[in-house]
């Protein structure tokens, strides 16, 4: 747990950040967010001693960090900076080992940390470890960031606009690609953004900052249902049921998916479905293959004949994807529910618009 009390941070006569009191507790993502220049790198910057704060305390499990060695420090808690910030002459291998290096570690136990860690945020060690950055699209750049910032295995990570530089498509598949790794890593992260939808998709707490002060501190559910003042009001705008859908993953509300293996014959199962004609169509280990409209199909025919093919990635979403993204995605494709795949892109269920709209009007009645 990381605890500041009282801090303030002068440059000179300017007031950067003033009477700063919060905990970002452990295990769980803490997202500060923010006008531009309200005091948010300053805040994080303090953390791992990269800016002295003018007056206060921060604690690390209760111990005063000024009681830390300074370089020490920097290494135990993993730093995305602003911007990415890879070093530009280095290949992605070395830059992701640049504080393991500095511990000393084996050669071998570096390379395996390395490759660990390049599996981890989905890119393939083969193709990636002898790159350097100026070959590197945006988004891959900002995985390779986060894959350095883990090097070292630290309990805390302080991420500053991590996904800022890219694209919202890929900029959404690295903020579930993230959700996935903090499930299983459980670090204690302090997370930057300029975009209220990042920080209500991923906070488990949410502070927002004006002017160099906090405005409101509380779980992001409790800022759309209760916002403070009118700042916070007009901070997160109108629509506030369809951001609550951000906090909810598909895992979480999605229903059996009606399917049928790719091998059945139309006429065999058209009765068994009459309720159902429209179905999604796996092959014989669960994987999506397609989906099948039996009320349009030849009934002399296969499944696998008659089906409409669904490429890896497309018509699909994985379980941590929120009911926002399924949303997002049954509007721009216009259809009415949506396929849930695990990594294997095997079927785990699906999201129907219906689904949506009855957690929505329940929302509406609490
Ligand atoms: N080294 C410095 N010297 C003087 N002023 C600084 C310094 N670093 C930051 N500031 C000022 O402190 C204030 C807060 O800066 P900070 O970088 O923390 O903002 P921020 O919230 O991270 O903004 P952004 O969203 O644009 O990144 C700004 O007014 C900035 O100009
Ligand atoms: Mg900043």
């Amino acid at each position: 747990m990381i605890q500041l009390r009282e801090i303030e941070k002068y440059y000179g006569e300017l007031k950067a950040v003033s009477n700063l009191n919060v905990t970002f507790p452990k295990g769980q993502i803490s997202v500060i967010i923010g006008p531009s220049g309200c005091g948010k790198t300053t805040t994080l910057k303090m953390i791992n001693l990269m800016v002295k704060p003018t007056h206060g305390k921060i604690t690390i499990d209760s111990k005063d960090i000024n009681k830390f060695h300074p370089e020490k420090l920097r290494r135990s808690i993993g730093y995305v900076i602003q911007n990415i910030g890879l070093f530009p002459h280095m290949s992605v291998s070395n830059n992701i080992s640049v504080v393991p290096r500095l511990l000393k570690w084996s050669k071998h136990k570096i390379r395996e940390r390395t490759n660990e860690l390049l599996e981890l945020v989905g890119l393939d060690s083969k193709i990636y470890l002898e790159k350097y950055p100026n070959q590197l699209s945006g988004g891959e750049a900002q995985r390779i960031g986060v894959a350095r910032a883990l090097a070292a295995d630290p309990s805390i990570l302080l991420m500053d606009e991590p996904f800022g530089a890219v694209d919202p498509l890929t900029r959404e598949i690295l903020q579930t690609e993230f959700l996935e790794i903090q499930n299983r890593v459980k670090k204690t992260i302090v997370f930057i953004t300029h975009d209220l939808d990042e920080a209500i998709k991923l906070a488990d707490k949410l502070i927002i900052m004006k002017d160099g002060k906090i405005i409101q501190d509380d779980s992001p559910d409790r800022i759309l249902t209760e916002p403070k003042n009118q700042f916070i009001r007009d901070f997160i705008g109108t629509d506030r049921a369809l951001k609550r859908l951000l906090r909810l993953t598909s895992r979480d509300h999605m229903h059996d998916a009606h399917h049928v293996d790719e091998n059945e014959r139309v006429d065999e199962i058209v009765s068994k479905f009459a309720e159902h004609p429209f179905l999604w169509v796996t092959d014989s280990r669960g994987v999506l293959k397609g989906w099948i409209n039996l009320r349009k199909a030849d009934h002399k025919k296969s499944v696998s004949d008659e089906m409409t093919l669904i490429q890896p990635n497309t018509l699909s979403i994985s379980p941590m994807n929120t009911l926002r993204d399924a949303l997002s995605k049954m509007i721009g494709e216009g259809i009415r529910s949506i396929p849930i795949v695990d990594r294997e892109h095997r079927l785990q269920g699906e999201v129907t618009l219906e689904g949506i709209q009855e957690v929505v009007n329940r929302q509406n009645q609490i």
